[in-house]
């Protein structure tokens, strides 16, 4: 099969001290650094998690051994893998090492993966959340300019706030998916993309690849848009565009039939995982000191 979706509720995990421990001997040492510098233990535990399924997917889907797993950066922060071609023994992995796309998100309570075989994807994952500090119509006019004039009018004429916000959470989640798939991260100018919203609804369980994007104007047929409800208030999209380098000849393959996304557990999450660092009680020391969110982040609801 060549899909992956995975999901990781890190709201509902409280590591002990094993846990953390552990996963931080299994990520590489400067991603452990970066996630140990984090504020908050909510960042810090999305951020560890993104790295762990990303491990996973490598050893799980190309047979990669844990500790042989390079990820590495593009210079705008988008994770790749390092081909094992130089390697004589991880050789072997190369061909299907190149013809895997992944990518992450991290926000509200949930971390998600995307991965596919011989397409391009970005995934991006919105909680539904009521503005920390404005109104819903500040909050809207703050954000005039990352939405076109067609996408504020379907977003504005879609109900209560609630859900008006579900409507422009839905298509944040999308143009992000976009933006990630192709890498640019900020500075792509949004309004250069606008999305059709299928009219089938989004319901839990469910995944819609109705939507249309128009790039320039022009509607981009190869590329398709999964949607799909992780829980009533998470809204996620997944990108799927053409291969820059077509890798299974000149034609791609076709589209797999679109799966849901698969909630893992801490013990699924971390199950294919070796050490890769001593362990480090400092860090746990370091990781229990820090609050939950910020105040104004542990008290916004939704509605
Ligand atoms: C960094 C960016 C890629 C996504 O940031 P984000 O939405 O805050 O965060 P997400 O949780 O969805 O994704 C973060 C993950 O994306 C991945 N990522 C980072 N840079 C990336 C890039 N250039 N391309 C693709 N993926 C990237 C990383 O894995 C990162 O997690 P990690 O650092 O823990 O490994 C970038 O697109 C951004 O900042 N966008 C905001 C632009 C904007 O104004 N969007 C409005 C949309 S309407």
């Amino acid at each position: 099969m060549g899909s992956v979706r995975w999901a990781f509720r890190c709201g509902d995990w409280t590591p002990t001290r094993a846990e953390w421990l552990r996963a931080a001997r299994c990520v590489q040492r400067e991603e452990k650094d970066r996630v140990g510098q984090f504020v908050f233990a909510k960042d810090a535990k999305s951020a560890m998690a993104g790295r762990l399924l990303l491990r996973r997917v490598v050893c799980h889907r190309i047979g990669i051994p844990w500790s042989e797993i390079r990820l590495k950066r593009s210079p705008r922060g988008k994770p790749y893998l390092e081909l094992p071609e130089a390697s004589a023994h991880l050789s072997r992995f190369a061909a299907e090492a190149g013809r895997w796309s992944f990518n992450l998100s991290h926000q509200g309570d949930c971390a998600v993966l995307a991965a596919e075989r011989g397409l391009q994807v970005g995934v991006d994952v919105m909680k539904v959340a009521m503005p920390g500090s404005s109104s819903v119509s500040e909050f809207f006019r703050i954000m005039t300019r990352q939405f076109t004039e067609y996408e504020w009018r379907v977003i504005q004429s879609s109900g209560s706030e609630r859900q008006q916000l579900a409507a422009f959470y839905r298509h944040w989640a999308l143009k992000e998916s976009f933006i990630k798939a192709i890498g640019t991260g900020l500075g792509f100018n949004l309004q250069r993309v606008e999305f059709h919203l299928t009219p089938e609804p989004i319901t839990e369980g469910q995944v819609q690849r109705g939507t249309k994007m128009q790039l320039d104007e022009e509607e981009e047929s190869d590329w398709v848009f999964e949607e799909s409800l992780l829980d009533a208030d998470h809204h996620v999209a997944v990108a799927l565009g053409p291969q820059i380098k077509p890798v299974d000849g000149p034609r791609a393959p076709p589209l797999a039939p679109a799966a849901s996304f698969k909630l893992l557990s801490f013990s699924e999450l971390i199950s294919l995982a070796t050490p890769l660092t001593e362990e480090d009680p400092a860090y746990w020391e370091s990781f229990q000191r820090k609050a939950e969110a910020p105040q104004r982040q542990s008290s916004t609801h939704t509605q």
